[in-house]
């Protein structure tokens, strides 16, 4: 007879078989002759098709004699009709694989038209927790930013043009059979665009960690993102072009990745979608924005784990009360962001008093809100966004 409690609740760890080094892109290739695949779909946006490492992936195909298709008109908020034209070439083309070269967007259309290449409907029936009933083409993945972590993920994010919100997508079905992650592919990431991002995966490991779906596997990978991104992005935001600052940054957003996809996400997310669907700004940008804004609205539902992460911080607690060691962590995500020029508030969003309660609604029906620490009502959501603009 068991006398104790478990200190465990039962949870699951799903990822996908990935590379992680410098020059694991070489590996593209041994990846199609493994998976014995024909004819592949590259889904990629136009201007990274131009970049010198994708032209070399291009170059791997044809050097194995794969002929292969292009879809490449992905947008920075990923798009339904994007997904409709990626997966029109799959099915015209008769496409056996898809191979993702790209950020989160790139990544997430991939996922999409995949669903919409094998199952039946539009990518909006889709929305929500495990409805991909027909298996999808086999993906391989290739990121280029430090952020989504899309290609270790359960997840698919994408804009549904005529509601200008996104729809989350989760299903073991999409997470990628094999992502290629080389840091080397970080030195052609704008400035701007390495910091946005690698603000993303904070925000994922932020969130994780105080997910009410998380665990023990995913708070080891939480905690060692946060660190690390604390420590990197500073230096990495002065000397972009350092190999080494980019290598710490690509893993601390695999790690992430991995934590968020198993752990699920929270009220940052929610409104960050709800907002980059109603507005189209960049994902990573409506995160930055919102982080410290929604530790304080949290903070009192999930002390014990937001003082964990200060701890790991090397922030010292010792003796003060909750509102004082609140404000150290808000104070030191400020200073992270003051360090790398982040100065974008969502008061700079001039979101309209209409728009405030359009988002709010988008935001309180969003997958993510529902491992929040605790879950607002609508007036709280409306009453945040408009105490914060
Ligand atoms: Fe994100």
């Amino acid at each position: 007879m068991i006398k104790s409690e478990s200190m465990y609740k039962i949870s699951k760890f799903v990822a996908p078989e990935f590379i992680f080094g410098a020059d694991s892109i070489d590996y593209v290739k041994s990846y199609i002759k493994n998976f014995s695949l024909t004819i592949p779909i590259v889904i990629t946006d136009s201007g990274l098709l131009k970049a010198s490492w994708v032209k070399s992936i291009l170059k791997q195909l044809e050097k194995i004699d794969i002929r292969y298709c292009i879809y490449d008109r992905v947008s920075e908020n990923p798009k339904d009709y994007e997904v409709e034209e990626a997966s029109k070439i799959i099915r015209n083309c008769n496409c056996d694989s898809i191979i993702a070269i790209g950020g989160g967007s790139v990544i997430d259309i991939a996922k999409a038209a995949g669903i919409m290449s094998t199952n039946p409907g539009s990518i909006k029936d889709y929305e929500g927790i495990d409805k991909i009933s027909h298996p999808m083409p086999p993906i391989i993945c290739v990121p280029t930013t430090c952020g989504s972590s899309a290609d270790v993920s359960q997840f698919a994010i994408i804009t549904d043009t005529k509601e200008k919100y996104k729809m989350t997508i989760v299903s073991k079905s999409l997470v990628p059979d094999i992502s290629i992650i080389d840091p080397k592919t970080l030195t052609t990431l704008p400035r701007e665009l390495l910091i946005s991002t690698s603000l993303d995966a904070l925000t994922h490991a932020f969130e994780s960690y105080v997910s009410l779906g998380s665990s023990p596997i995913t708070d080891m990978f939480s905690l060692k993102a946060i660190k690390l991104i604390f420590e990197t992005l500073p230096k990495a935001a002065k000397d972009p072009e350092n190999i080494n600052y980019l290598e710490d940054l690509m893993l601390a957003s695999l790690m992430a990745g991995l934590a968020f996809s198993n752990a699920s996400l929270g009220m940052v997310h929610a409104i960050a979608h709800s907002i980059g669907g109603y507005k189209d700004i960049r994902h990573g940008t409506c995160n930055a924005i919102l982080l410290e804004c929604v530790i304080d609205f949290n903070y009192v539902y999930a002390a014990y784990r937001y003082d964990k992460i200060s701890e790991s911080l090397g922030y010292d607690l010792k003796g003060l009360d909750e509102t004082r060691r609140k404000n150290i962590l808000i104070e030191g995500i400020k200073d992270l962001k003051r360090k790398v020029d982040f100065n974008i508030t969502l008061k700079d969003l001039h979101l309209k008093r209409e728009e405030i309660d359009i988002i709010s609604r988008h935001a309180i029906n969003d997958i993510c809100m529902l491992t929040n620490p605790v879950m607002p009502t609508f007036e709280e959501v409306k009453e945040f966004i408009e105490r914060n603009v």
